[in-house]
């Protein structure tokens, strides 16, 4: 196993590599790791989306966090794992000029080219910040709404995160983050495959865990906004399994999830008529867990 950062290393290089090759030669590989036929698709389509700027989609996320982020007029938004600026750009629309949007992602490569979009664009409120989202360069109580998109997976120590989250946000203010969880274990050759790690998939960790996470660092109103099942294509599991350990795989009903998570920073004044967009409460989210559980007979 690789210790975190050897991790993060391995996953800087793979972005580098992403942020400096077309979505085309990404198109298959989802949150991940463009060599043809790594990864099936985790992504949902932007293109509907206002601010949708097709040079900053590489097609990398796994949901779609500004549907659910209520972001308004003025607010200051930070986009963790920013990549080439896909959801920056969507939360600017959001905010319009007089608000501000602040990307931070680790890998050089990204910030290049999220900067190139950006100045294409003409945009002078939306910066992208080259930093580990573990250690954020950002003040405290600065950000009213902080959005990720597949990328707390790929980060070793998910509890820091989620305490700089707590630091950055003003009282009252909250996140909206997709990310990728599993229910059930993953087998150790998938566990243990850096390409497997960097693609999203062998660094997510249990479902409750992670919104176990979230609630000890404090934050209220956790809401799984939604939840939509991964599935990954035989012929890519089969690069990391033998036929009888896919099948064993397959069988022991182990879960592969996008889910959009929403929580609020406690304190501050309550955001009036917030947008009602509440999909399932934890109570109703351990439900739609359980019934994917081997021999439930549902899935
Ligand atoms: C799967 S991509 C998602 C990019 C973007 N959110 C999107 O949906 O297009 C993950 C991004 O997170 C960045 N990243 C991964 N770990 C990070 C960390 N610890 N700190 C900052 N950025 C990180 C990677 O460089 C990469 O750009």
């Amino acid at each position: 196993m690789m210790n975190a950062e050897a991790m993060k290393t391995n996953v800087r290089e793979k972005y580098a590599e992403i942020a400096l090759q077309s979505k085309e030669n990404n198109a298959c590989s989802c949150c991940g790791v463009g060599t043809a036929g790594t990864y099936t698709i985790m992504s949902e389509s932007y293109t509907t989306l206002n601010g949708y700027h097709a040079d900053a989609d590489l097609g990398l996320g796994c949901g779609l966090p500004t549907e659910f982020a209520d972001i308004r007029q003025g607010d200051t938004v930070i986009d963790l794992g920013s990549g080439a600026g896909n959801d920056a750009f969507v939360a600017r629309a959001e905010t319009g000029p007089e608000g501000k949007v602040i990307g931070i992602d680790f890998t050089p490569e990204m910030i290049r080219r999220a900067r190139l979009n950006a100045d294409k664009l003409g945009f002078n409120n939306v910066e992208f910040r080259q930093g580990d989202i573990d250690d954020m360069p950002v003040n405290d109580n600065s950000a009213d709404v902080i959005v990720s998109n597949c990328v707390l997976n790929l980060v070793p120590d998910k509890r820091k995160v989620f305490a700089e989250i707590s630091r950055v946000l003003r009282p009252g203010g909250h996140f909206s983050i997709s990310d990728i969880v599993l229910s059930g274990e993953l087998p150790d050759t998938l566990r243990q495959s850096a390409e497997m790690y960097a693609g999203c998939v062998s660094g997510a960790i249990q479902m409750d865990e992670y919104l176990n996470l979230i609630t000890e660092a404090g934050f209220q109103h956790i809401t799984v906004q939604k939840q939509k099942p991964i599935l990954i294509p035989d012929e890519i599991l089969l690069e990391h399994l033998s036929e009888t350990e896919l099948k064993s795989f397959l069988d022991s009903g182990t879960g592969i999830f996008s889910i959009t998570v929403y929580a609020e920073k406690a304190g501050g004044a309550p955001k009036a008529e917030k947008k009602e967009k509440r999909k399932l409460n934890l109570s109703e989210l351990q439900v739609a867990v359980s019934c994917c559980e081997p021999g439930s007979g549902c899935c």
